[in-house]
């Protein structure tokens, strides 16, 4: 079963003057079961705007998406956190993790909004730092942390609901080239193990080497 299915799918934003802004032109793209996907465009091109839809953050103005076969394009507000909290891991450039809640806090906070309990997300969340060579850092906030060990977290918290698919939005914008591959060689490590489907955005033509394939998007359309 492909990861994710977008057929024809439009986005629109509508400003407060009335104008329209197309995000996203009728746009088609497959991700196999356990692919991963660069998403590679300029500034303003629509790259985050595509991965919300993908994510069941954003609803698209026309057409269909599928994850993992279950069909999110007409979902409710209420249907899509579900959605996310079941399929969908999350890594953003700015790493978002909270700021005071110590590294293993921040992957087990995602089953206080989720599904799994107590000490399953505790075996888990221990498990995952140690797969991320953090086992030692799990007491650490993360103002005591590296960028590479902050984003390293982040993967970690992505992972925890066994996602259908991570969706990374430039995950190495903020560190520099060496550390921003071997945060790329981690993602390809922990998605392949898992067979778990991604896509990363990026600007960065060296972290595609690092990826399965990839898509190039221009001024809202997508281009193989
Ligand atoms: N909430 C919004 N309301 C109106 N327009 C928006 C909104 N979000 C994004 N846009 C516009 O939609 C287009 C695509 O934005 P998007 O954030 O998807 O680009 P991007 O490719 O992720 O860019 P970047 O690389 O800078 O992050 C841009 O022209 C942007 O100004
Ligand atoms: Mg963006």
């Amino acid at each position: 079963m492909n990861a994710l299915e977008l057929t024809d799918v439009r986005k629109v934003y509508t400003m407060g003057d009335g104008s329209d802004v197309v995000a996203l032109d009728r746009s088609n793209l497959t991700v196999a079961e356990d692919e991963i996907i660069a998403l590679v465009g300029p500034s303003g091109s629509g790259k985050t705007t595509l991965c919300s839809m993908a994510g069941g953050i954003l609803s698209p103005t026309e057409g269909r998406i599928v994850v993992a076969g279950e069909d999110i394009s007409d979902y409710g507000d209420k249907e899509l956190t579900k959605f996310r909290q079941e399929s969908i891991g999350f890594v953003f450039q700015s790493v978002n993790l909270v700021p005071f809640l110590n590294a293993k806090e921040n992957l087990t906070v995602v089953d206080e909004l989720g599904a799994r309990t107590g000490k399953e997300a505790q075996r888990r969340a221990d498990d995952l730092l140690g797969e991320l060579g953090l086992g030692d850092r799990k007491q650490n906030m993360p103002s005591q942390l590296s960028g590479g060990q902050r984003q390293r977290v982040a993967i970690g918290r992505a992972l925890m609901n066994d996602p259908k698919l991570v969706l990374f939005d430039e995950p190495t914008s903020s560190l520099d080239t060496e550390l921003g591959e071997q945060v790329m060689e981690l993602i390809r490590t922990e998605m392949k193990r898992r067979g778990t489907a991604a896509i990363v955005v990026t600007h960065d033509e060296r972290i595609t080497e690092f990826c399965d394939r990839s898509v190039h998007i221009v001024d809202g359309r997508l281009e193989s």
